[in-house]
């Protein structure tokens, strides 16, 4: 049912928080995520492997783990796992991410990982799928059913779990005391809330920039470190659901090859975490695109000065660089959304686009 929501995408933007909150409530009852916590603390090599948003979420849980605890994790798309489980073995983890628990390329990494002897930790949105029952560990995001077929909550409670685990594994690790850890831990609770902030502070200027975006062919979504899988997602968004071409990559790449293409009102989205040495960064990349005309959107925290270089400001909650994926990512589902229902698109069926992928 779309409760008086016109679409279900829109009604699964603003469930975000109550998802998050049930999320919350499974990671602090599920004794198991200790034991898969133990498992990745013990594990030679850790992989993370997903399709589509659920790569998205494995890439922020591999930049998160590498930066709090100093764990090595090795992100792969599903379908390119041939090569990866070529070097894995007996004492190496794999964890699958799957909202669905269906998607074929990401069932055929985990039985290909678990011939070489591998133990499979599952994230996925539905209890006794197909990629849970395969698995040693089967976690679960308690995002309730996604009907849209573009993933928003669940990539959120995705990051949220994720996240969550880096926190206690870095804890493990010793990496982090157990102050930082209750700290860390805190700021994830509050996340149903930065959530809602996050919608409330920028409907209003997302929507106003949908009406500009409606004719654009072409964008980029650019940002670094913890901000470029949030990027990848605002990019695969705006591509199935508005039928934009967008390219995001890491923006120290721009000068070697695609700033080629930025001519003046090039869109140019950025991604600024709430990280002051990215913020500097950022802005230099920033400078960049300008310098050519581009037309330069940037989605950062409040407080971070970027009013008089980004021609517009998306405005969200400023919190732990952790919650990157929480606080940055709703704006730029809505921008898709808005886009596409400005263009007279349904956005819940994108032609040639199934909610689940079962071929290869
Ligand atoms: O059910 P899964 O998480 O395994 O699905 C993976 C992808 O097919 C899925 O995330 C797809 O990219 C979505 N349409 C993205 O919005």
């Amino acid at each position: 049912e779309k409760e008086g929501y016109p679409f279900f995408m829109i009604k699964e933007i603003y469930e975000q928080p109550r998802a998050l909150r049930s999320t919350i409530h499974g990671l602090v009852n599920d004794v198991i995520i200790d034991e898969a916590v133990k498992l990745l603390a013990d594990a030679d090599k850790v992989f993370i492997t997903g399709a589509g948003t659920s790569y998205h979420a494995s890439e922020y849980f591999a930049l998160t783990t590498m930066k709090l605890s100093g764990k090595p994790v090795i992100p792969f798309i599903a379908s390119e796992y041939e090569v990866y489980a070529e070097v894995a073995g007996s004492s190496d983890i794999l964890i699958a991410v799957s909202q669905s628990g269906e998607t074929m390329d990401t069932m055929k990494a985990v039985r290909a990982f678990k011939a070489k002897g591998c133990r499979i930790i599952s994230l996925t949105n539905i209890v006794d799928s197909a990629i849970a029952r395969e698995s040693d560990i089967a976690l679960y995001t308690r995002a309730g059913p996604e009907i849209g077929v573009a993933a928003t909550k669940t990539f959120l409670t995705q990051t949220l779990f994720l996240s969550w685990i880096s926190i206690l594994l870095a804890s493990e690790t010793g990496r982090l005391n157990s102050n930082e850890v209750a700290k860390l831990l805190e700021e994830l609770r509050n996340a149903p809330r930065y959530v809602e902030e996050s919608v409330s502070m920028s409907s209003e200027t997302v929507k106003k920039l949908a009406e500009k975006l409606v004719p654009v062919k072409s964008m980029y979504y650019l940002s670094r470190d913890i901000g470029l899988p949030v990027a990848r997602e605002g990019a695969l968004k705006i591509k199935e659901i508005a039928y934009i071409h967008a390219e995001a990559y890491p923006a120290g790449e721009s000068k070697h090859g695609p700033i080629a293409l930025v001519e003046p009102s090039f869109p140019v989205v950025f991604t600024v975490p709430s990280d002051r040495k990215l913020e500097k960064l950022l802005l230099g990349n920033i400078e960049e695109m300008k310098a050519r005309g581009g037309f330069v959107i940037s989605v950062a925290p409040q407080g971070f000065n970027l009013n008089e270089r980004a021609d517009i400001v998306i405005e969200v909650p400023r919190t732990h660089w952790i919650l990157t994926s929480l606080t940055h990512t709703p704006p730029l589902q809505l921008l898709a959304y808005y886009v596409a229902t400005m263009k007279g698109l349904d956005p819940d069926k994108p032609r040639n686009l199934a909610k689940t992928v079962t071929v290869e």
